[in-house]
């Protein structure tokens, strides 16, 4: 199966890694773009010398070609959109998934950002190409909860999806119950061991973890729910005195977004949980707990970014689309 692969950061680089280490996936890089530059070669390209390339030079392939001409040129059966997220027009991954989808590809993306601004006509679009989008990297980075929801549970009639989105946020709040820290000391480490981007605002405002609680709702009950229908708070006016209070009571505060269309719940907050609370997680990590009419509750839990983990769950993604589409063909 081919695959084209815009963006070459964190992500890219580490989808890149998983393909030139495991070649017997029979996933070969046909195309690759980053802000400034691209290859194609549909007899098939090496995916460490890219990142060699990308390594000495900051530039992945030609400079005066990009990622429309990866497009164009079609030599490729999915393409893996890991360009930076843009919460507000999705773009530039959105053209990009248009394209690739109105020409009859398959998509896979780590962006949030047109999954926020569009997801509805993007599932439509393939529905009408016969083709796939998938999206398990948008949440919880490593944790399988999409193909959970989607495919482990399917038979099931999904109450309630309740989660630890964030992991800056589970972090800063981890540490400020831990040792006692500020929030504003808190978020200073969590900057300082590269946690936090430089600008926070998305993360301790709750607004990426109500991105991503969007994203599960409308997977799990096609709500075609938006942003705009979330209730948000975030961390960070949180102080250490109201985690001194939780303390007190043997519990502690962690940001959990909920969703539930019985309860009318679509909500990103800090909620005060025992400690005993299979979502009390620590650190950076990541968890989803959904309610369901067969299983019970199925927890999962696990690392919510990072390149390799991220590029698990996209690598898991190419190959569900090989077994479902590409070998039957
Ligand atoms: N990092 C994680 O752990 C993680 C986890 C889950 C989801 N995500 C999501 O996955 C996506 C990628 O994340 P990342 O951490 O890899 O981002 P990143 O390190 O900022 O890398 C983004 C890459 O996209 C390239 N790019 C920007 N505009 C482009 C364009 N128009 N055409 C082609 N390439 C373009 C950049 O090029 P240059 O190299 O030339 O700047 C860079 O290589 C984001 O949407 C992010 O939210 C990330």
């Amino acid at each position: 199966m081919r695959i084209a692969v815009l963006g070459l950061g964190a992500v890219g680089k580490g989808v890149l890694r998983v393909l030139g280490e495991k070649p017997e996936l029979g996933l070969v890089l046909t195309g690759v773009a980053d802000s400034t530059s691209a290859w194609i070669d549909p007899a098939g390209i090496d995916p460490q010398t890219v990142l060699d390339r990308k390594c000495e030079t900051n530039r992945c392939g030609s400079e005066g070609r990009s990622a429309a001409d990866i497009l164009d040129s079609g030599a490729y059966d999915v393409l893996v959109e890991v360009t930076p997220t843009n919460a507000a027009t999705g773009e530039p991954a959105l053209t990009h998934i248009r394209r690739a989808l109105g020409t009859g590809h398959h998509v896979v993306t780590s962006n949030k950002g047109p999954l926020a601004a569009a997801h509805t006509e993007l599932e439509e679009l393939a529905r009408e190409q016969g083709v796939a989008l998938r999206y398990e990297a948008t949440v919880g980075g490593a944790i399988p909860v999409i193909h959970a929801i989607t495919r482990g549970l399917i038979g099931n009639k999904f109450h309630s999806i309740t989660g630890v989105l964030n992991g800056t946020c589970n972090y800063i709040l981890t540490r400020m119950d831990d040792e006692g820290l500020t929030y504003e000391q808190a978020l200073a480490e969590a900057r300082q061991l590269g946690y936090a981007e430089a600008d926070p605002t998305y993360d301790v405002r709750g607004i990426d973890a109500a991105i991503k609680l969007v994203i599960l709702a409308n997977t799990c009950w096609n709500l075609g729910v938006t942003l705009d229908d979330v209730s948000i708070t975030g961390i960070d006016g949180l102080t250490v005195d109201a985690l001194r209070l939780a303390a007190d009571q043997d519990c502690t505060i962690r940001l959990i977004g909920e969703a539930s269309p019985e309860r009318g719940l679509l909500r990103v907050a800090p909620r005060v949980l025992p400690r005993s609370h299979p979502l009390v997680i620590e650190g950076t990590l990541n968890a989803v707990m959904l309610s369901t009419d067969l299983a019970g509750e199925v927890t999962l839990m696990g690392r919510g970014a990072g390149s390799i983990e991220t590029a698990s769950a996209i690598i898991g993604d190419l190959l569900s689309i090989r077994d479902r589409f590409v070998e039957c063909r």
